[in-house]
């Protein structure tokens, strides 16, 4: 543990409501793309939701079934609240929506140590800036966030591939 610990040299949360569709998403795609990348040793990944509603609860089926067409697997994912402690322990929050921006903005401590963005900075589509909720909606809208996450998630990757260089 103390080895892997050692090497971890960026942190990165994301965060969506409930923890159950998009910000679990976003966890598994970059997970996937940092390692492709070969960051996997070297970048912390998780993810969290504003509401402790679904806490413990696998990842919404109609996300994972999505995601899982694309390669990515959430099939070990749980859902968690996010923590007051988490603005210390992650170098970045990601929120995927701007409600999810200011309700973090909200309880992040004076003295937190992490930057806090929209995920949507690091790409995807320049019409919008949050990825839209798709929980109460029909199937496109998982493909959507799919289509989103995988841009930005990619830009975060070159991002952090420079910060580590
Ligand atoms: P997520 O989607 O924030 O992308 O995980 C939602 C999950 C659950 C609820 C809303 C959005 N909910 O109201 O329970």
């Amino acid at each position: 543990m103390a080895a892997e610990e050692d090497c971890v040299k960026f942190s990165v949360l994301f965060v969506c409501l409930g923890n159950i569709c998009r910000s679990p998403t976003a966890e598994a795609v970059f997970r996937k793309l940092a390692a492709d990348a070969g960051l996997a040793e070297r970048i912390h990944i998780d993810s969290a939701g504003t509401i402790g509603f679904h806490h413990g609860a696998p990842p919404d089926g109609r996300a994972a079934a999505a995601a899982l067409a694309r390669g990515f697997d959430l099939g070990s994912l749980r859902a968690r609240r996010v923590v007051a402690e988490d603005f210390a322990r992650f170098d970045l929050i990601l929120a995927m929506d701007e409600d999810n921006l200011a309700d973090l903005e909200r309880i992040r401590p004076d003295d937190a140590r992490a930057r806090l963005a929209l995920l949507l900075e690091y790409g995807g589509d320049s019409g919008t800036k949050g990825v839209p909720d798709p929980y109460y909606g029909g199937k496109n809208g998982f493909e959507q966030v799919l289509d989103l996450v995988t841009a930005a998630c990619a830009g975060l990757v070159e991002d952090v591939r420079r910060t580590l260089r």
